[in-house]
């Protein structure tokens, strides 16, 4: 068996937290990420049979039955996860339908996976639904978006074409727009559910007061959408007190999108 800290997956994760928190968006544990594996991708490195222990999810995903997910532990710090992958990250499969997790590496000190577990195995199900090569889900609370939500409208379309407007990249990287929820109560499937329905339609949702999820075929589209939204949020607390003189209208928008070649929700545009 080769050694799991050198498996690609691994170590693309542990370099992309880093950079998560090197960004501010993970004070302390803040932040959570799902990396849907194939099997051949854990192979060479883990007997598969070997299940360390039972972690029971108390939700049903029967879509995900035994698929294999690198998570990130709850109360993690995504700062010290390159000193001690083992302790911070795990390796789990699906079974009983989605009921019960099977720890097959990592957790090292007794732990479980993210308190989101729910919000990720539901968007996971969900964007598999309409992209089935969707792998990544992405949590964490970057300063510009969760203050936008305490002083923008709520609307999801406001709050896209806002977005949008501020930089010309926006509706290029994520022209299906954004979801939005209210503040709720994080860490329920509740929230899980709310947020995957979300996910049918767009990879970004917003949590009011709280943070954001991304969703991407791998780590990078999930972290590009993320930071893409994130400048974006920030151009706009920095004039958003100030008189406005320019911005980008609707029919630059859509020069945008079709210079680019993508379909913007098309409500969104007047
Ligand atoms: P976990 O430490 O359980 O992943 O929680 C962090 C978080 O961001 C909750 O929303
Ligand atoms: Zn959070």
């Amino acid at each position: 068996m080769k050694d799991i800290l050198t498996a690609p997956c691994l170590v693309e994760l542990v370099r992309t937290l880093t950079n998560m928190y090197d960004h501010g968006w993970d004070e302390r544990n803040g932040g959570n990420v799902s990396v849907l594996l194939d099997e051949s991708e854990l192979a060479d490195y883990l007997d598969l049979s070997a299940v360390i222990r039972t972690i029971p999810t108390g939700f049903e995903a029967p879509e995900l039955e035994g698929q294999y997910f690198l998570v990130t532990g709850t109360g993690k710090y995504f700062k010290n996860v390159r000193y001690d992958p083992a302790k911070n990250l795990g390796i789990l499969r699906l079974t009983d339908n989605g009921a019960n997790a099977e720890l097959l590496w990592g957790l090292s000190d007794g732990g479980s996976f993210t308190s989101e577990f729910p919000a990720h195995m539901m968007s996971h199900a969900a964007r598999r639904t309409v992209d089935p090569g969707s792998r990544v889900i992405m949590h964490c609370h970057p300063a510009n978006l969760l203050a936008m939500t305490f002083v923008h409208s709520l609307d999801e379309k406001a709050f896209t074409r806002r977005l949008w407007q501020m930089c010309s990249e926006c509706i290029i990287v994520f022209p299906e727009g954004i979801g939005v929820l209210p503040w709720m109560l994080c860490g329920t499937n509740e929230i899980g559910l709310a947020t995957a329905e979300k996910m049918k339609t767009t990879r970004l949702v917003v949590w009011a007061q709280h943070g954001i999820y991304g969703a991407g075929r791998d780590l990078d589209e999930a972290f590009g959408l993320i930071e893409t939204a994130e400048k974006a949020a920030e151009v706009y607390m920095k004039i958003a007190h100030l008189p406005i003189l320019h911005t980008i209208d609707d029919d630059g928008l859509r020069q945008l999108a079709n210079r680019y070649g993508v379909k913007p929700r098309a409500e969104y545009l007047s």
